[in-house]
């Protein structure tokens, strides 16, 4: 259990490791800081989406090792998330502080990039079990919110890139499957098919 813990954290972690290597090796092409920005945005949602399937490769699959991990990998998308907030603060905005908040409330594809975030570090903030437990019903209703900072970041996405749409597309109906699965899902549930 804990080997296969540490495992998924390791995975988790590479493309940070990679990205790492890249900065190190001064090979991220002619915009870096750019270039960070956009790599740390995919891995976000990428692992996002990787934190919403967990749950129907378990039901798929019957393995409850896919629910164990669906908290690390969440965690993760809310690690690459704060990363990607710290290049765009750090190397796009060089620090200044007033320029945060100006373009947070006047460009639209940074608002909602921002409030994805504050999403997913609620969710980070209430997912050890110790929430769980104090939440009761609530966290389940509270973590729904996930599929909102999802849509979210599709949003953000297909505003950044314009003209081609195909991997925002493709982020969505993966998004669009994954809640479609759970939707189906509860209901059976609920008529007492499950
Ligand atoms: C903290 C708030 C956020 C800010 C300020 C922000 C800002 C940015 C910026 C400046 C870019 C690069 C745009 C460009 O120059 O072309 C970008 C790209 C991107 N962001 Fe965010 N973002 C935020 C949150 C998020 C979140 C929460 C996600 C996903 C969960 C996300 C996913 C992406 C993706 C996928 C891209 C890459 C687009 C591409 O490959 O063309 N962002 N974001």
């Amino acid at each position: 259990m804990k080997r296969l813990r540490i495992l998924t954290f390791l995975v988790c972690l590479i493309p940070f490791v990679l990205l790492l290597l890249k900065v190190l090796q001064n090979d991220l092409g002619p915009d870096p800081a750019k270039e960070l920005a956009l790599e740390t945005g995919e891995w976000s949602i990428r692992f996002l989406l990787l934190a919403l399937a967990m749950t129907p490769l378990r039901h798929l699959s019957g393995r409850v090792e896919f629910a164990q991990r669906r908290r690390m990998v969440g965690l993760f998308a809310l690690f690459y998330a704060s990363v990607h907030f710290l290049v765009w603060v750090i190397f796009l905005l060089g620090l200044r502080w007033g320029a945060i908040l100006e373009e947070v409330v006047e460009r639209p594809y940074i608002t909602i990039g921002f409030s994805s975030f504050l999403i997913l570090i609620v969710l980070g903030a209430t997912s050890p079990r110790v929430m769980v437990r104090k939440l009761g019903k609530n966290w389940r209703r509270l973590h729904r919110l996930v599929y909102v900072a999802g849509v979210l970041a599709i949003i953000h996405l297909v505003w950044i890139v314009r003209t081609d749409l195909s991997e925002a597309l493709l982020y969505g109906a993966i998004l669009a499957g994954l809640l479609g699965w759970r939707l189906v899902f509860a209901r059976n549930k609920a008529r007492g098919l499950l």
